[in-house]
């Protein structure tokens, strides 16, 4: 049987993925206790990183630590993927010795291919497309803040990207509304917005985008690999920043995230993001308890 992958939020049903966040909830509070819960003991996650990370390095690292395992950090510079062996014979290979594998990278298309030929679950820790591990972190900060997210307004506001696109996909299964704002040209994956065209709209304002929101999202401008038109894009995503005006159009208990890394002064303010009631440390810090629960989600239920 061909084990379970997590390459997009799609890989789980809707039932599954409000389990799991429940279950990252839960994970937290066993953590916090101090109690000792290692249900991968011996079991080992291979780590394949071929863009850099602070976040999704020590939350999975962390993790399979405390869940009694083991996690490898294989970077593309020391790897022979990294000298262009075929991502099939890695999958194979690395797969054979490992657990899980976990994968951030620039095409999704690796990611796939490397799924399609590994013996272990897959996880995508990030690539051009799709962000679905900070997905979870988010969804589950939401629950924790404001209880559940069904029918409620969020606001995309910025780039068209990877993260932009996982939040489609968490709109689709946690029936939520999306309203995206961003420049023109930027807009994200117009197949998959069309799919969701019952819950998803594309909007060229931030402001007529953030009237009555209940959660304001944005990422960076320019992400890894573009960093060569941070210049260009500098300049297209003026009127984008997400600050306390855009926020204060916003109902009045709106959360405000951030995947991180964020540039003060840019996409969001330094008074939107260091606020006191900011959730986004919360959001960082719930990327180790919800990939716990995706990990035990994936090595554990047989
Ligand atoms: N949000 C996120 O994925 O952070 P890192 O790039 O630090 O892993
Ligand atoms: N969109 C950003 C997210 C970083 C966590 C990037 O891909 O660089």
């Amino acid at each position: 049987m061909s084990p379970r992958h997590f390459l997009t939020l799609k890989d789980l049903s809707s039932a599954e993925l409000k389990q799991l966040l429940s279950r990252a909830s839960e994970l937290k509070k066993i953590h916090r206790e101090g109690a000792l819960y290692e249900p991968l003991k011996n079991r080992v996650l291979g780590m394949i990183f071929e863009k850099s990370s602070t976040r999704t390095r020590v939350s999975f690292e962390s993790g399979m630590a405390q869940f009694g395992g083991h996690a490898l950090f294989l970077s593309s510079r020391d790897t022979q993927l990294g000298r262009g062996e075929p991502v099939e014979d890695s999958a194979r290979v690395i797969s054979s010795m490992v657990d899980a594998v976990m994968i951030r990278t620039f095409e999704h298309s690796l990611v796939e291919t490397f799924a399609k030929y590994s013996s272990v679950p897959v996880i995508n820790a990030l690539t051009d497309d799709y962000h679905p591990c900070q997905l979870l972190a988010d969804m589950q900060t939401y629950q924790e803040h404001r209880g559940s997210i069904e029918g409620k307004k969020v606001v995309w506001v910025g780039d068209g990207n990877n993260m932009c696109n996982s939040y489609i996909n968490a709109a689709a299964l946690l029936d939520f509304q999306l309203v995206i704002a961003c420049p023109k040209g930027y807009e994200p994956n117009p197949e998959l917005v069309a799919e969701h065209k019952d819950r998803v709209t594309v909007l060229h304002n931030a402001k007529d985008a953030a009237k009555d929101a209940d959660l304001i999202a944005t990422d960076v401008f320019a992400s890894m690999g573009q960093e060569d038109e941070q210049e260009q894009r500098l300049k297209d995503f003026d009127g984008f920043q997400v600050n306390t005006e855009l926020m204060s159009l916003a109902h009045q208990d709106a959360l405000f995230m951030h995947c991180l890394p964020a540039h003060r002064g840019e996409e969001v303010s330094a008074e939107v993001l260091d606020h006191p009631d900011s959730v986004v440390w919360d959001e960082a810090e719930n990327r180790l308890h919800a990939q716990k629960a995706l990990l035990e989600f994936l090595l554990c239920h047989k």
